[in-house]
């Protein structure tokens, strides 16, 4: 019998600080109504001077085995999504290992940056139908804050920072992770890029006087690439899972821009209604966008045991990736004793991670 990926644990951590698109109209050169008609963001968050990939991605982390009652040395391999890492080297999958105290984890990082996420997430899954591992924590975490160059208009208004994660167990039954996808083009490197501060232009003078170390894109081809590729994987992972678009009762798309997700949508004749969009209040996290809206798709109740989900994304690369899961658990975890999984559901993530830090005796990252 094959061996299945199932989600078991889910959680975010968004920073407390709002960047509003009024605040960056005192900012840029820019308006509220051209970045809603354009993009459908109102505002998103941007982390504290002490906040990272790692710490936000830690909080995402208890959060997820808290729900999955799992102990962190119970996690086989950590898997963290970041084009910003905290550091070149070492990876921020181990500095989260350290943090959440999983002694027992593997950990490394992936780069697909928005992908990100959903190529861990096959990653993950693949070591586990391999029967390698047994619980692996996928995280997509980003602070693209600390890459936008804020004089850039067209790209600035577009990100926020954040971080997701999932902890996936190893079952027998038919569900969760059902296919996957993954895809590149990188003759399209240049087009959404960081120039410098890698081997090619390692940080210099020079490097830092022509501003190579922050984010540019050509946002028109990527739009194009994107509307394109999200259709195309979507399609590839629901035939690869047997199913039909029919079959799917939600779809999570990469939250990037509401224009390229209402186009995907339309090219697929998948009503709106089915799918989930938060890309108003958090604007383009990343690798941590996919597992962000996950949760808060679970959170309202939006995703049901027995359920088919796509989760489709796109980003620099140029990457896309999409996976079909069947979700296999009731959407308050059924593993908690009952007076838990009520706490849990009325105290919220940022108390659920501190319960399981506090247990284990780890400090919850600030
Ligand atoms: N405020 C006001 N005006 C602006 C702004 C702004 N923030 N940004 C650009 N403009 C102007 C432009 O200068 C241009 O002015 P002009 O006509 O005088 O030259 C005008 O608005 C139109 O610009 P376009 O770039 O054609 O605007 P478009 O409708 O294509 O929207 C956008 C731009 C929102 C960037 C869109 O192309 C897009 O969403 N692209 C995809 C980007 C994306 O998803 N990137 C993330 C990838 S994931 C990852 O891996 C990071």
């Amino acid at each position: 019998m094959r061996t299945h990926a199932e989600i078991v644990g889910w959680g975010k951590h968004v920073p407390s600080k709002v960047l509003t698109n009024s605040d960056l109209e005192s900012m840029l050169d820019t308006s509220d109504e051209w970045i809603k008609t354009r993009t459908g963001i109102s505002e998103r968050r941007i982390a504290a001077a002490k906040e990272t990939s790692a710490t936000m991605a830690s909080r995402a982390a208890f959060a997820a085995l808290e729900v999955a009652d799992l102990s962190p040395n119970k996690i086989d391999l950590i898997i963290a999504a970041t084009s910003t890492p905290d550091h070149l080297m070492p990876s921020t999958a181990s500095l989260i290992q350290d943090s959440i105290g999983a002694t027992n984890a593997g950990a490394m990082d992936i780069n697909a940056a928005c992908s990100g996420f959903v190529y861990a997430l096959s990653v993950g899954s693949g070591l586990i139908a391999g029967g390698s591992h047994q619980n692996v924590l996928v995280i997509g975490t980003d602070t693209m804050s600390r890459i936008l160059d804020y004089t850039d208009r067209g790209t600035s208004v577009l990100f926020g920072d954040g971080a997701g994660a999932v902890v996936l167990r190893a079952t027998e039954d038919v569900t969760g992770v059902l296919s996957s996808s993954l895809g590149s083009d990188g003759s399209g490197a240049h087009l959404l890029w960081i120039p410098g501060g890698g081997a090619r232009h390692p940080a210099s003078l020079e490097t830092v006087q022509n501003r190579m170390h922050y984010i540019k894109m050509n946002g028109n081809e990527v739009y194009r690439f994107a509307v394109n590729v999200m259709t195309k994987a979507s399609l590839q992972v629901v035939k690869d899972a047997g199913l039909t678009l029919d079959d799917i009762e939600l779809f999570i798309p990469h939250q990037a821009n509401i224009r390229i997700i209402q186009s995907a949508a339309k090219s697929l004749k998948v009503p709106i209604e089915k799918i989930f969009t938060n890309v108003e209040r958090y604007g383009n996290t990343s690798a941590a966008s996919v597992p962000i809206a996950l949760c808060e798709a679970i959170e309202q109740g939006r995703v049901k045991a027995g359920e088919h989900i796509v989760l489709v994304a796109f980003g620099a690369g140029l990457t896309w990736a999409a996976t079909v899961i069947r979700w296999g658990v009731p959407a308050v975890a059924p593993r908690l004793p009952w007076w838990k999984a009520i706490l849990h559901r009325f105290r919220g993530q940022e108390a659920a991670a501190k319960s399981l830090a506090r247990r284990t005796g780890r400090k919850i990252p600030r």
